[in-house]
């Protein structure tokens, strides 16, 4: 494998940037080219992509393709869906994919299979029985964000007979109100973990299982009340746990969606929308796996990635979906890409002498125009904008979304247009001073434009639209991180805050400060109880 540094690739895109790259203007590209939209967009299953709005024109997305064809992308992409050893520092396999193939189409078919139909088959079960009104996932990272943002996006294909809860964080903030709320006797909880040792995740469990016990519950029933996802199907029995949907080590925690962790989606939503979601993710495996690199969407925006990052210097991207439902995606993106790509060595472990993972940052829209917009359009960063907007909504409002649809294409507009000094010297602003110098006022209200962004257009947030959403971000971060030669797929950085909270723990209580550093020490002392 050549790392794309180290390519001839690499050192024609660094010339083509300082030719062309750097001094591109979007407002100039589309006057000159009358078939910039046509030649910059694409239609990949269920999602229509127009990236004619980059920094990029088709000179530069020819360079990108030989980079990936020059970093052997696509034959590394093939390695990893047919189960090569993909995440090298635990050894494993990367195959999410298979969790969404067809029987007989990638590897471990038949045990997916197994888990998958049972699995579906209790949720179903879960659906039917009147008793259960209230469903709590205690899950934290890849055991929370997906499912959570999934189960939200989905509303209007759920069942609003039944709650669904999210408790992840250690703070007992977060499970002491939605237990205020709930009868035991009406509740399922979800102990959601691929470890079954996470900290958060068995601590908040082992405060349910108290609670259930404290008003009334039996252990016998814990049976009915408690299931868990886990690969450590072990530990979940030890906990007392008898339902227990488990998965595989080629899993990854923020990959983990489509396996038992899917639980209370398919709950949520029932056994055939949760089967839609993983057709939609699997279209677009196909399309991931077979398109060719000018024409395959992930590959194109994990390319741009790089593009923005290691020759733009851009350091982060921001993520707008115009579609409330989507709220929680910015957060769900920020594990997936962030812990995926959030590397500083390659895969040789050398430290590499190029950027990695942007920030991933955003709110839905139109919330986010009335917060921070101010600074993705005057401010001294240039961060690129990716708007999701969705065509027809699941609600009766069309005047709202008229709107809402408006707004979405207006910011991306007005990213790119910019605004003039001499246009804005010439406007009438009524709420502006009317003693300020003019040109003073001019620079203050003027726009720089030619910012970067991609919208992504939906026909509908089905189940199966969003399936083939989130499998195109999962691809486009494999290729950045493809790219840059890194491992997208451990998560060393997150081991030495859990060594220290071990540490500090019982410190808490002690009081005991002996080799801590000054401040750590006093920090310790101010908040002990
Ligand atoms: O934050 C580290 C991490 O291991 C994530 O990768 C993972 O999604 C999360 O913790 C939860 O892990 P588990 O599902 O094993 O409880």
């Amino acid at each position: 494998m050549t790392r794309c540094d180290r390519t001839e690739a690499w050192a024609a895109l660094a010339g083509h940037y300082e030719a062309h790259g750097r001094e591109l203007d979007l407002r100039e590209a589309f006057a000159r080219d009358g078939g910039r939209f046509e030649a910059l967009s694409l239609q990949a299953p269920e999602v229509f992509a127009d990236l004619s709005k980059n920094l990029i024109d088709t000179a530069t997305l020819h360079f990108l393709a030989d980079l990936a064809r020059e970093c052997a992308l696509p034959a590394r992409r093939d390695a990893m869906l047919a189960g090569a050893v993909a995440n090298p520092t635990e050894g494993r396999e990367v195959l999410h994919t298979a969790l969404r193939a067809p029987l007989g189409s990638a590897p471990h078919g038949a045990e997916v299979q197994a888990v998958r139909d049972a699995m579906l088959a209790y949720a179903e079960q879960v659906r039917l029985d009147a008793q259960i009104t209230d469903v709590v996932n205690i899950g934290i990272g890849g055991s929370d964000l997906g499912p959570q943002m999934v189960v939200r996006a989905l509303e209007s294909w759920g069942d609003p007979g039944r709650r669904l809860h999210f408790v992840s964080n250690v703070d007992g903030h977060d499970i002491t109100p939605v237990l205020a709320r709930l009868d035991p006797k009406r509740t399922l909880f979800i102990v959601a973990s691929k470890t079954f040792t996470t900290q958060e995740t068995m601590a908040n469990a082992q405060v349910a299982r108290a609670w259930f016990l404290q008003q009334g519950g039996t252990v016998e029933e814990i049976a009915r009340h408690f299931a868990a996802a886990t690969t450590n199907v072990a530990a979940a029995a030890a906990f007392g746990i008898t339902t227990t949907f488990g998965f595989w080590d080629w899993v990854g925690g923020r990959y983990s969606l489509w396996s038992a962790i899917g639980l209370p989606i398919a709950i949520a939503v029932g056994a055939a929308n949760f089967s839609a979601l993983l057709d939609g993710a699997h279209a677009m495996d196909r399309h991931f796996a077979e398109a060719p690199i000018e024409r395959n969407l992930p590959l194109l925006l994990g390319l741009i990635d790089v593009w923005y990052r290691n020759f733009h210097g851009f350091t982060s991207r921001s993520v707008a979906p115009y579609h409330q439902g989507l709220a929680r995606l910015p957060a769900f993106l920020q594990q997936l890409e962030m812990e995926s790509n959030g590397k500083r060595v390659d895969l040789e472990g050398e430290l590499l002498p190029f950027a990695t993972s942007p920030v991933v940052w955003g709110e839905p829209g139109t919330n986010g125009q009335h917060a921070y917009f101010q600074m993705l359009h005057q401010g001294t960063d240039v961060i690129p904008v990716e708007f999701i907007a969705v065509r027809r909504p699941t609600h009766p409002h069309a005047d709202l979304h008229a709107k809402l649809l408006a707004n979405c294409l207006a910011q991306s507009q007005a990213l790119m247009q910019g605004k003039t000094s001499a246009v804005a010297r010439a406007e009438h602003a009524p709420t502006a001073s009317a003693t300020l110098d003019r040109e003073v006022l001019a620079r203050h209200r003027s726009f720089p434009g030619n910012r970067p962004s991609t919208t992504f257009v939906l026909d509908q947030l089905t189940p199966r639209a969003l399936g083939a959403l989130i499998a195109l971000y999962e691809h486009r971060v494999w290729t950045s991180g493809a790219l840059w030669g890194i491992n997208s797929f451990d998560q060393w950085g997150v081991e030495l805050g859990k060594a220290l909270a071990g540490d500090l723990l019982p410190r808490l209580a002690s009081g005991d400060t002996a080799g801590l550093d000054a401040s750590t020490a006093g920090l310790l002392a101010k908040l002990r109880g």
